[in-house]
């Protein structure tokens, strides 16, 4: 018992020494070093010791205060009631405790009406406004003192510095959070690349950092954002009834409100309201990382009170992390179809915006040395939305002695050959094309795939094997494997070897378009191989085609064309043609002539996020048969995005260049009337 409880006293002391350092880099330096959820985590388990053994528990613990002290470099301001914090519902079992002690404290068996608010990341600030003219703005500091940013919060445009409208309060203290709205962050950072300046790791960092600038002019730069919501000295006017009617009074006097504000009635309609928000979460303009629910009757918020840190009548749920943190187990260099090497970070199995992460790309070289990642690093990993994951920064305070830089491999880790890395590009390939095993793999994975001859059963484990037995080097090679050849190899039944050359079989009429997709031209997706064979009708004359011939094809340009010609001059490429043509696989011809004029023709459409009326396939063939391009990255030459659910970065991008965004039902009575 006593060595525990020496265990316990100790661990309780380092939590709270790293809770505090955390905080530091948090809200004063602007500089977190570990995400959100992990910090969480750190005061879950400090809150739950202190529980278990209060004799260890200081008065001076973090889980007793808010914040962390100002900043000496601004005056500091006294706040005349204290900016409390919020507590945490960590699922729905926590909310509905939350919410039976609120119904306790009412004497109430009655279900308790909510606002629900979304819980936007930023930073709060308190904005004080005398006879409706803006007097003070300050951070909430450590909750009782806060720093001045009168000045820089002049420079948000968002905050009306003179209120208008009707029975505007003699003394007015509006509490609300400042934030940085995604496009405004993305342009922001892109502005911080280009000039080789250290770009801000997410929104909130850069609306703190833009807010607690000494000058002033460098706030006004900064695209930041401002809502309401709540108050904190009110005098000269009675208060409404509730949180509600007080949001829509603020607002009336020009004060922003997020239109994302509900009401819920009992537990199960507060669950709901936070699932609906959840999947909005990535359509919104700006970042929220849950929602915070409030009673919403005032005189009810009264009676219920708080405790030190914060209210007893509002909690705040989180959605799941978009950021955690992570070991590096291994990186490893992967050979793609074209030859780039692409480091890949193995990572201990981590949790992240909904799905457990193993691998993550490092994309390459530069990005590798900007980052730094080393085997045994701790590192930050994100995923939000359907956007692939991504390694954000290492955790340098984590990192242990004799790391080593990773380096990018000279040769080729599968056939040995230099790795050459082209003048003014970022990837590195291995040279050897088709005599690399991996890029006879990775090809012959592509030939076969979905969008290609779609192969069925032919998995990516049994064509391993296939090459590395050396059966197969050329996707002509499929065509001539036996029963006996597939049933040897290990995974396989004899029935699925079968399977497998009846589906070979199946595969071998196909479109033209289909089979060049299949090939695996560089820079020939599946948009550019169908332009292609639609133009050019037959192979042949496609084989035959020169530079500004292919030039004239819509959406080709000379990189294209170029690859093309390179890839027709090969020898090697002819005769695989020649095989799988003899070997049975066949096309119709296309027809050129031009498809008819609609209203869609020549439009170019971005789909993303995840239609529930029909695939993406069949949505992009629909636009295609109208005539309408589908391309797969938003940029200004894009017409429309279609966002389905989930939508994440292109959604973004859509709407910071003001491109027009269709929601499924937009998409499909755009669809009805062509
Ligand atoms: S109410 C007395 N409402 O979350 C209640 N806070 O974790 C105090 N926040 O310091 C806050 N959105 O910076 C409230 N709709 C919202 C919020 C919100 C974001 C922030 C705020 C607060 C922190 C507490």
């Amino acid at each position: 018992m006593i060595a525990t409880n020496t265990r316990v006293k100790a661990r309780i002391q380092q939590l709270c020494e790293e809770i505090n350092q955390h905080n530091k880099n948090y809200y004063q330096l602007d500089v977190p070093k570990i995400p959100d959820a992990d910090y969480d985590d750190l005061m879950r388990e400090l809150r739950s010791l202190e529980k278990q053994s209060p004799q260890f528990a200081s008065h001076n613990s973090p889980t007793q205060r808010v914040g962390s002290a100002p900043l000496n470099s601004f005056q500091q301001v006294e706040h005349k009631t204290p900016m409390l914090s919020l507590d945490n519902a960590f699922d729905d079992e926590e909310f509905e405790a939350f919410d039976k002690r609120v119904r306790d404290r009412a004497g109430t068996t009655d279900s308790i009406e909510y606002l629900v608010e979304p819980k936007l990341d930023g930073l709060a600030i308190s904005l004080l406004y005398r006879d409706g003219k803006f007097v003070q703005a300050a951070t909430r500091g450590d909750g009782k003192t806060g720093e001045n940013v009168t000045e820089n919060i002049r420079t948000v445009g968002a905050i009306p510095l003179l209120l208008s409208g009707e029975g505007i309060p003699p003394v007015l203290e509006v509490r609300g959070e400042v934030f940085m709205p995604v496009a405004g962050f993305d342009a922001l950072n892109q502005r911080a690349i280009e000039a080789g300046d250290k770009p801000f790791a997410n929104p909130r960092n850069a609306a703190a950092g833009s807010l607690r600038q000494l000058d002033s002019k460098i706030t006004a730069t900064r695209p930041l954002a401002f809502y309401a919501y709540g108050i904190g000295v009110i005098e000269g006017v009675e208060l409404p009834i509730t949180q509600q009617i007080l949001f829509e009074r603020l607002s009336n006097w020009g004060l922003p409100i997020s239109d994302q504000v509900q009401v819920a009635v009992g537990a199960s309609r507060c669950h709901q309201a936070y699932e609906s928000l959840a999947t909005k979460r990535s359509l919104l303009p700006y970042e929220i990382d849950g929602v915070v629910y409030k009673v919403n009757n005032l005189e009810l918020q009264d009676k219920i009170g708080f405790v030190s840190r914060a209210p007893r009548w509002a909690v705040a749920r989180k959605f799941p992390a978009q950021e955690k943190m992570t070991e590096v187990i291994a990186i490893d260099v992967q050979v793609g179809r074209t030859g780039a090497i692409t480091p890949v970070a193995r990572l201990a199995p981590v949790f992240v915006g909904g799905v457990t992460v193993v691998n993550v790309t490092l994309h390459n070289e530069d990005e590798m040395r900007r980052k730094d990642v080393r085997v045994g690093d701790t590192v930050v990993v994100r995923r939000a939305g359907d956007v692939i994951p991504e390694i954000v920064s290492v955790v340098l305070e984590k990192r242990r002695q004799n790391t080593v830089v990773f380096n990018m491999p000279v040769d080729c880790p599968i056939c040995g050959s230099e790795v050459e890395r082209a003048e003014g590009e970022a990837i590195a390939r291995c040279p050897s094309g088709l005599l690399c095993a991996a890029q006879i793999k990775e090809s012959i994975k592509h030939f076969a795939s979905r969008r290609a001859l779609d192969i069925e059963g032919l998995g990516d484990k049994i064509i391993e094997q296939l090459v590395d037995r050396g059966q197969v080097r050329t996707p002509a090679d499929l065509y001539c494997l036996t029963q006996g050849q597939l049933s040897a190899l290990e995974r396989i039944a004899e029935k699925s070897a079968d399977n497998t050359l009846l589906a070979l079989e199946k595969s071998k009429p196909t479109t033209l378009a289909k089979f060049l997709y299949a090939l695996g031209i560089r820079e020939v997706g599946e948009v550019t191989a169908k332009s292609l064979a639609e133009h050019f009708g037959n192979l042949n004359a496609l084989q035959e085609a020169s530079l500004e011939a292919l030039e004239e094809v819509s959406g080709v340009g000379s990189t294209v064309s170029q690859r093309v010609v390179s890839f027709f001059e090969l020898e090697h490429n002819r005769e695989v043609i020649a095989g799988l043509i003899q070997a049975g696989v066949n096309w119709p011809d296309e027809s050129t002539t031009s498809p008819v004029e609609t209203a869609l023709s020549g439009k170019v459409f971005v789909l993303t996020g995840v239609l529930s009326s029909m695939g993406r396939d069949q949505a992009k063939q629909t636009l295609q048969l109208l005539g309408a391009k589908v391309t797969g990255s938003v940029s200004k030459k894009t017409d429309y995005v279609v966002a389905g659910e989930n939508s994440g970065s292109k959604l973004k991008k859509a709407l910071s260049l003001d491109i027009t965004v269709l929601s499924e039902d937009d998409f499909l009575k755009l669809l009805a009337i062509h």
